[in-house]
């Protein structure tokens, strides 16, 4: 680990940024002009079985294939080379229960736990190859699971435990899953979230899961299927098994995680095992600058992919003291998050501009109860972050000496793609930019006709070379892989999002420019929303859109048209919810929903959403002179006229 920032980090940023300004051009620099050379030495953070033959194989665009023919083990990297060493006795996670209950657990711990799953699992029948699925909460079983099924090279596929019935159903279906691993539930809020229910249900849609395990976390009430359902305690108890890692290849699957697209059909991103992990390692190092005996905090969920990359992946290969954290942030209190830094003197904090903004809501006497004094470096992913909520977070929880480390990545690209290098040398910020691009990168912006725009004019933020971290594919979909992402730009990757780069070279990233909805730092699909409305079948029609919230960053708003016969009330907006609730999940469920009797089509019979989003934000709709039916748009303005006097 560098380190550096920690011996400079008493100066104010401004004088922090000057010393090192230009060893971090030049890593940039020699990253995109000799790649080989670069990534010859930086591969070097993971240890291999095999060293690769080539460092890129980039004959079959955009199929690029990174360390060609290099072996490794990525349970073999995040335990076996840590417990060699010094960090056998070293915590891997402090893990705090949302009723403030803490387990520790070392490397050495971790290895076991993992070792021994890994073991339960080939028992079970899994072996190299096979896909399983994880539907877990916040629990140490997570990493243990993901841990052994990278041990004996089974690809797994985490899916969110805010998931419902049908989404879980669709990504088994789609990963063709022989088991799941669950629990009976868990705790959030002070509630308890069932799941083991939402397995069955969704089990009754597919055929190729044979074994679920289920972990015992709330004590909750389930019904254990008779040989197909085995309790997680029982199977590993009085065990004791060491499982030799697979060989794994380089370029071969180690997860396959969903996300949303523009269509339906969510995208299974498939990620490789050796450029993953040299990414996910090399970039925590670059934007951080971790030390040795840094306490990490990554607040994610350890379902989306900033927990895949940055609970369990990065830091485990780096070393790191992970804290782990079950609940909400604002449980039983809105200082749950500072009392946890302070009991644990967290040192580098990644949360969201969502958690930001909601603290800040709050008010600062939150953060004021407790001592912040061990943070160093402050992290922010998923969503624009404003400027005022970079700057609260800045001056008060920072106390003006923390960097603000914004990071922008996504589902596909594996790990940060653009973000300050504190752990290089620390730019000087501007508040809401995430400033540059990780070295490896080569970031374009784009106008619609294809040409690069000029500094300070908005445009399609695109990756023109690949990078090690990105995805190998899609799932059962190698065509949408690449008509998805790369064909708009020539071949470059197209990243769906919206950025400019200012006159000083800093690149903002500003939201999607697609359909898809960013909720709180959830990615969520337009097409899925109102796909799952319109099968109520008091439905005829729909449009969904997100509409700019202050502190979810979007919410959702559906406009409904009921068939003949059926009435859109209040009851029908809940039943509508409730369903979306089972299916989809509570994190898709709309936060308003109005019913008018039509829609704005145009004469071929598209409803045009765009209008429909327009007109109820009160913005111009631009042309509509395609418009069917005008009277669609005064009915909109309307419904929106009248829940703004309900709602006060
Ligand atoms: O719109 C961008 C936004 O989140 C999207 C990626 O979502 P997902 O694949 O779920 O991964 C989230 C965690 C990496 C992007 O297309 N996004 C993420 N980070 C930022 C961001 N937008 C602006 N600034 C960020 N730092």
């Amino acid at each position: 680990m560098q380190g550096s920032s920690a011996n400079n980090s008493a100066l104010p940023i401004e004088e922090r940024y000057h010393p090192g300004k230009e060893v971090y051009r030049r890593l940039h620099e020699e990253s995109l002009e000799n790649p080989e050379k670069f990534w010859n030495e930086h591969a070097g953070i993971i240890e291999w079985y095999r060293r690769w033959e080539k460092v890129l194989d980039d004959s079959n665009p955009p199929f690029y294939r990174w360390f060609v023919s290099g072996k490794l083990n990525l349970s073999y990297n995040c335990l076996d080379r840590n417990i060699k060493n010094h960090r056998r006795n070293k915590a891997a996670y402090i893990w705090i229960a949302e009723d403030g209950t803490e387990k520790i657990v070392t490397y050495r711990g971790l290895h076991k736990r993992v070792n021994v799953l890994a073991a339960v699992l080939r028992d079970l029948g899994i072996q190299k190859g096979d896909r399983i699925v994880i539907y877990l909460p916040m629990l140490l079983e997570a990493p243990v699971a993901m841990l052994a099924a990278a041990r004996i090279g089974a690809p797994f596929s985490f899916v969110f435990a805010g998931y419902g019935a049908s989404a879980l159903s669709e990504r088994i279906r789609d990963s063709g899953a022989k088991l799941v691993i669950t629990s009976d539930g868990g705790f959030r809020g002070g509630k308890v979230v069932e799941l083991k229910k939402v397995v069955d249900e969704a089990l009754q849609e597919t055929t190729s899961v044979e074994n679920v395990i289920v972990v015992k976390r709330t004590g909750t009430e389930v019904d254990m299927v008779e040989s197909r359902d085995l309790w997680y305690h029982d199977l590993v108890a009085d065990r004791n098994d060491y499982v030799e890692p697979e060989v794994m290849d380089s370029n071969d699957p180690l997860y396959i995680l969903y996300t949303s697209g523009t269509t339906g059909k969510p995208k299974g991103v498939v990620h490789g095992t050796g450029g993953y992990a040299v990414w996910v390692a090399n970039t925590l190092e670059w934007a951080f600058g971790p030390t040795e005996d840094d306490r990490w905090w990554c607040a994610a969920d350890v379902g989306w992919v900033t927990g895949h990359s940055y609970i369990v992946f990065a830091p485990l290969i780096l070393g790191l003291t992970s804290i782990m954290y079950e609940g909400s942030i604002i449980h039983p209190g809105p200082d749950r998050l500072w009392k946890i830094v302070q009991d644990y003197a967290v040192n580098l904090l990644y949360t969201s501009p969502t958690a930001i903004r909601t603290l800040m809501r709050y008010g600062v006497q939150y953060a004021r109860m407790h001592d912040l004094s061990s943070l160093r470096v402050l992290g922010s992913v998923g969503e624009p972050i404003n400027p005022a909520a970079w700057q609260w977070y800045y001056t008060n929880i920072g106390k003006d000496r923390c960097p603000i480390i914004d990071t922008y990545w996504q589902t596909e690209t594996g790990g940060f793609v653009m973000a300050p290098a504190n752990g290089i040398s620390l730019p000087l910020l501007k508040p809401g930019s995430v400033t540059f691009p990780m070295p490896g990168i080569d970031p374009v912006i784009y106008g619609e006709e294809g040409a690069e725009v000029k500094p300070g004019e908005k445009g399609y933020f695109a990756i023109r070379k690949p990078w090690p971290g990105m995805f190998l594919t899609l799932n059962n979909d190698p065509d949408r892989f690449r008509s998805a992402y790369f064909d708009k730009f020539n071949g470059a990757y197209y990243s769906g999002d919206f950025a400019i780069r200012d006159q000083d070279g800093y690149y903002w990233l500003l939201g999607r420019a697609d359909e898809v909805l960013n909720v709180s730092g959830h990615r969520l699909g337009t097409i899925e929303i109102e796909d799952a409305i319109i099968t109520s079948e008091e439905v005829a029609e729909t449009a969904v859109f997100g509409k700019p919230d202050p502190v979810r960053g979007e919410s959702i708003v559906a406009f409904v048209v009921v068939k003949d016969g059926f009435t859109g009330d209040l009851n029908l907006g809940n039943a509508i919810k409730g369903r979306i609730r089972e299916t989809l999940g509570p994190i898709y469920i709309p936060h308003e929903i109005h019913f008018v009797s039509s829609l704005p089509k145009t004469r071929s019979g598209k409803i045009m959403r765009r209008v429909v989003k327009a007109v109820a934000l009160n913005q111009v709709p631009g042309d509509i002179s395609t418009l069917e039916n005008s009277v669609s748009v005064d009915e909109i303005r309307d419904a929106i006229e009248e829940f703004r006097k309900e709602s006060g």
